[in-house]
């Protein structure tokens, strides 16, 4: 039989022990995320709460979930194709149904087994999140945002694959939070720890304030919720422009439809 020479013996030695401690330290980041979504308190959803909320894409009973279904696996294929994380939605107004379709698409996304997502209040001048479940966190968006608070504080879980951050307590002058070396650390931090594939953050509406130009770079991407009725060409035509500017669009959704395509 050929003897392998030494220095050989000695190099695949190395090359094995370099093989099982990038295979240890992978068991460990694999742990560690496993024990920090475990560490989170579970959401729990009072029915009625949920079915005032329009929150249809839990038990998808209403047929009004399809459309959220459709829009979840075209954001999950847009994202997985474009190795993107974090998705920012807003809107040119108040009250287009950001937080009803963050929410929707949230719950459509939990439904993934294999996708962990994150929705985030960030809607820092009304949130609205808590409200809509009918939850309050024990720490404020400020606090976490501003590394003062823990993620279990924070973050509550529904099944095993979606967390929520909710905020009860509104903040002044918000964009200076959102666009702070703090704020960025923090979800970096988040990020790491809980190893979500999707991230979504609920904003406010982006024409009368600043804070989602202060908190575009932080995100891969955003999609712009307009209401039927409401918005107008103009606002929605600006909004994407401005948009398309600063990040990916990864589409516009026309809410608060009254008509279905087949009436
Ligand atoms: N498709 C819809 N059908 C019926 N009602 C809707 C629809 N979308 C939103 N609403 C209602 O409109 C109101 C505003 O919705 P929501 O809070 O989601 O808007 P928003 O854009 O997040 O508002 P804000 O700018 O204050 O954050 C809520 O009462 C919600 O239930
Ligand atoms: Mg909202």
């Amino acid at each position: 039989m050929k003897q392998v020479p030494v220095p050989l013996q000695e190099a695949r030695r190395f090359q094995n022990s370099d093989r099982l401690t990038e295979q240890a330290i992978h068991a460990c980041t694999r742990l560690g995320r496993e024990i920090a979504w475990e560490n989170l308190s579970t959401l729990d959803l009072d029915p009625e709460r949920i079915l005032q909320s329009r929150i249809v894409t839990i038990d998808r009973s209403d047929p009004a979930h399809a459309p959220f279904d459709m829009m979840r696996t075209r954001v999950l294929q847009n994202l997985r194709q474009n190795n993107w994380t974090s998705v920012a939605i807003t809107s040119p107004t108040p009250a287009c149904g950001k937080s009803l379709v963050a929410l929707n698409l949230a719950f459509s996304l939990a439904h993934q087994k294999d996708c962990r997502t994150l929705l985030i209040d960030l809607n820092l001048k009304q949130p609205a999140i808590g409200e809509m479940l009918g939850v309050k966190a024990s720490a404020s968006m400020e606090a976490f945002l501003r590394g003062d608070a823990a993620t279990h504080n924070l973050f509550l879980r529904y099944g095993d694959n979606l967390a929520i951050g909710t905020n009860h307590q509104p903040v002044p002058f918000s964009a200076e939070l959102l666009q702070s070396l703090e704020t960025a650390r923090v979800l970096q931090d988040l990020q790491q720890k809980l190893e979500p594939d999707v991230i979504l953050f609920d904003m406010p509406s982006m024409l009368f304030n600043d804070d989602v130009t202060a908190f575009l770079p932080t995100v891969d991407c955003a999609i712009l919720v307009a209401a039927a009725e409401s918005s107008t060409l103009d606002e929605v035509d600006e909004c994407e422009r401005y948009l398309s500017e600063r990040t990916q669009v990864l589409g516009t959704v026309l809410n608060r439809c009254r008509y279905t395509c087949n009436q």
